[in-house]
């Protein structure tokens, strides 16, 4: 069942109700998480966090505690980070906030960097609880420079989670349908799973009504970027108290998220080898249920064998259904990093050129992830790639 693995029949792997306050003691932490687009655009920030007290993360119990505690420390970290650009960056994490987000980071089994499961999943609050959980209804917990182009990015992907739900609750019954033999629902399930992924796109396609490409760029962009296979942090971060030694973790990604992990186990879609292991190193960085999810849908008897197996017209279909829906969606995908990566990188460039000083926001935006995505990959080639195994999935069998 889906509960062993926090995952919820209402809200799938979207915490439910995200604590948006810790116990007193931890105020200094959250007096600096609250206000962290006003500290950055101040240059106060690196000075705010150098006099914060060095806290003991113990008086932190439940998970939801921890969530809000490693949001409001991971956002912090990349505020610290980057405030002063890609050429001004530091080598070191100072202690007093290093050392409790590597204590909750251990907590939770997830990596000390600001990641899906923090911006997205454990990120919201309805400003009226009264009403539905839809966008104009939906604000952030802990903002990061970029006004209502970042709230709405994590929102639009939270929207892309919700919208994946019926397609997580019809998973088992795809797994109970093939160990049972019961063709009819098994294709029922995939059906099910197909308009899901369907919504997900559909859902998807609002990032162009919240989300405006300039401020993408040359604004929220350097502060979900880590410090692996990122050219402007070569070394790592050094996290002091915890480690003499540099240590690497890559910046968000939509590879953190659980969703398209689970379709690919269920569909039997595999990656080839560089993609593939950096969709696998980004299980890492997931709350460990969720990867236990998937990794567990893995170990099925596999479907795809079974729909070649029972040569059923219903049951085929219904399966290609679910691969060309993902095939559109990673589509989608694809056309969101030309309008929000690609096309202003070349608009910077032009800019810079042209020496100008007209929309410089975006001619600042930093260059060593011209062609990378936050978390490091190549990030259209490596779309590309992804999307085209998705399509090529059926009807080859192992
Ligand atoms: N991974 C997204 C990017 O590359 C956030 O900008």
């Amino acid at each position: 069942s889906l509960d062993s693995y926090y995952v919820s029949e209402d809200l799938g792997f979207i915490l439910h109700e995200p604590m948006t306050e810790l116990p007193s003691y931890y105020q200094p932490w959250m007096d600096i998480a609250l206000h962290l687009p006003e500290l950055v655009l101040s240059h106060e920030l690196r000075s705010r966090v150098s006099r914060m007290p060095l806290l003991s993360s113990q008086y932190l119990h439940s998970h939801r505690e921890l969530r809000l505690a490693h949001l409001a420390l991971g956002a912090t970290t990349m505020s610290y980070v980057w405030q002063e650009g890609e050429h001004h960056t530091v080598k070191v994490l100072p202690q007093n906030l290093a050392l409790p987000y590597w204590e909750v980071s251990e907590r939770l089994g997830l990596p000390p960097i600001f990641i899906h499961a923090d911006a997205v999943l454990a990120n919201w609050k309805k400003r009226d609880s009264e009403k539905p959980f839809d966008i104009a209804n939906l604000d952030l917990v802990v903002r990061l420079p970029g006004g209502e182009s970042l709230r709405g990015f994590f929102m639009v992907t939270l929207l892309v989670e919700l919208a994946a739900i019926p397609a997580l609750k019809s998973i088992p019954k795809v797994c109970r349908g093939v160990s049972s033999g019961y063709i009819v629902d098994v294709a029922q399930a995939l059906q099910d799973i197909s308009k899901s992924i369907h919504d997900m796109t559909e859902a998807l396609k609002l990032m162009h009504v919240y989300v405006e490409p300039s401020v993408f760029y040359g604004i929220i962009r350097i502060y979900l970027s880590g410090w692996k296979d990122n050219p402007s942090m070569p070394n790592g971060l050094i996290y002091e108290g915890v480690s003499p030694e540099p240590m690497e973790f890559s910046g968000g990604s939509a590879a953190q998220s659980s969703l398209l992990h689970c379709f690919d186990e269920l569909l039997g879609i595999k990656h080839e080898a560089k993609g593939g292991a950096f969709l696998t190193r980004m299980r890492d960085y997931m709350p460990p249920a969720h990867t236990q999810m998937i990794k567990d849908i893995s170990s099925w008897p596999s479907l795809r064998c079974f729909v070649h197996e029972q040569c059923d017209e219903e049951l085929n279909q219904a399966y290609q259904l679910c691969v060309t829906e993902l095939t559109e969606f990673r589509n989608y995908h694809i056309n969101m990093v030309s309008r929000y990566i690609t096309i202003p990188a070349a608009r910077a460039r032009q800019l810079r050129l042209e020496k100008t000083t007209e929309e410089e926001m975006i001619a600042k935006a930093p260059t060593a992830l011209e062609e990378r995505g936050t978390g490091g990959s190549s990030i259209m080639s490596f779309l590309k790639t992804v999307r085209d195994e998705t399509k090529q999935v059926f009807p080859t069998v192992n």
